[in-house]
């Protein structure tokens, strides 16, 4: 019921692990007929599942099998990712100037972030056809997501990263899992460059140019729909470095909407970092995407060429949405207006609500608009980052408190919580 088409000129390609189109070069995608669905029985089978003992129809992704491309149930290789949380963020609401705000947040999931959903479906897949080696480049959240799915399917797991340029957490967490961990020179986009020329036959390249991750990403879209009753609302915010994301959530609201899970898909905004923003500008001057050379402390975001971005402008453009971006310090004091909420977020999360915040300024988001934020990581994945912020003078730091007397401290405390 899909089929794996260019994204582009619709060619089929000859295999199935191929990631580019060899008619004219562009990124693959699957394509549902979502006309042999019926909405009535995917809901029912969800609901079902949810409350099943069985570890597949635990999954927030496995549990929408039918709306994947067929994996045969032995390699399926799952750890219950994709059944996350929505939260509702009444210090971030007032923070961006809407009457009420929720987090998807997707950084509660076996590797802390939104990664999980797709590499369960790339791994389980290049498990299915006997791939003994999957590699990504990474900015440290596949990286650790791919090597925790590799070492649950026995594959050999490769990364290629920037390794001093990204955090510490992710790379120590990816080495837990027992990937090989290649430092290189250079930056993110050098190193998919080179993954992208490795052979996918003999190796399971399982970056966001893999159509089996958006696969798996894209029902984060019916997560997030389920948790609402199949209400969509009217703006989903995301943060955007490769466009991947972007492209998945697109294409899973669209399909929710066509199979009639939901009436209406939301608008999408995709939010990047200043110096890493190649998409936000391309969308403002309605033009090719130009590379540039990515700086930003937002350093999962830290992307200069994003590989997806034709797919996540088509997702934009259709769901009516818009691009922009906002600096570094917009997306630190957001940041910290998260943490507030008690929730946490790593930095590239928190371009969802600075972004937020601006299109609310600027009038293209209504106060009483509907929203929800996607957080993509888990506060935990960058805690030097944290731990800086609260150390600097910023507005939302929270300072260490050294040297004093704990009664009086205490007593002080209690008179401004009376
Ligand atoms: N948020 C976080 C926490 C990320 O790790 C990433 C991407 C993004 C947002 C952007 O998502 O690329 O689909 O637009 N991280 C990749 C990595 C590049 O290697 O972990 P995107």
């Amino acid at each position: 019921m899909t089929t794996l088409r260019c994204s582009s000129c619709d060619a089929v390609p000859a295999t199935g692990d191929a990631l580019a189109c060899a008619q004219c070069g562009e990124l693959l995608a699957f394509v549902l007929q979502t006309d042999r669905f019926d909405a009535h029985e995917v809901e029912a089978n969800a609901r079902v599942r949810r409350a099943s003992l069985e570890p597949r129809d635990r999954s927030g992704v496995w549990r929408f099998r039918e709306l994947l491309p067929p994996v045969a149930p032995e390699a399926i290789t799952t750890l219950r990712e994709g059944d996350v949380p929505l939260i509702d963020a009444p210090r971030g609401a007032a923070y961006a100037g809407v009457d009420g705000l929720a987090y998807l947040h997707l950084g509660v999931n076996p590797t802390a972030s939104f990664k999980d959903a797709g590499m369960t479906v790339a791994i389980s897949h290049a498990r299915e056809r006997g791939a003994r080696v999957a590699v990504c480049a990474s900015t440290g959240n596949t990286a650790a997501s791919m090597a925790a799915y590799a070492a649950r399917a026995g594959m050999a797991a490769v990364v290629i990263a920037p390794v001093e340029a990204i955090s510490a957490a992710k790379v120590a967490q990816t080495l837990d899992y027992g990937a090989h961990v290649v430092g290189v020179a250079g930056d993110f986009d050098d190193a998919l460059r080179a993954v992208r020329a490795l052979d996918p036959a003999t190796i399971a390249v399982v970056n966001s140019v893999n159509p089996y991750r958006i696969e798996g990403q894209k029902t984060a879209a019916l997560v997030l729909l389920e948790l609402r009753g199949w209400i969509a609302p009217d703006w989903v915010v995301l943060p955007g470095g490769n466009l991947g994301n972007a492209s998945a959530l697109g294409k899973g609201f669209r399909e929710a909407r066509a199979i009639g899970l939901t009436l209406r898909t939301p608008r999408l905004a995709v939010v990047q970092a200043a110096g890493a923003a190649p998409f936000a500008r391309a969308w403002r001057n309605d033009a090719e995407l130009v590379p540039v050379r990515a700086e930003t402390d937002a350093t999962a975001i830290r992307i200069g060429a994003p590989a997806s971005w034709k797919k996540a402008r088509a997702e934009v453009r259709a769901s009516g949405g818009t691009v922009l971006d906002v600096s570094d310090a917009e997306i630190a004091e957001a940041r910290a207006v998260i943490g507030r909420d008690g929730v946490g977020c790593e930095p590239a999360s928190a371009a969802s609500l600075a972004g937020l915040r601006r299109l609310v300024a600027d009038g293209s988001v209504a106060r009483d608009a509907d929203v929800v934020c996607v957080l993509t990581g888990h506060v935990l994945k960058d805690t030097a980052y944290a731990a800086r912020y609260h150390a600097s003078a910023a507005s939302h730091a929270n300072a260490i408190v050294r040297g004093v007397e704990l009664g009086e401290y205490l007593e002080a405390l209690l008179l401004t919580h009376a």
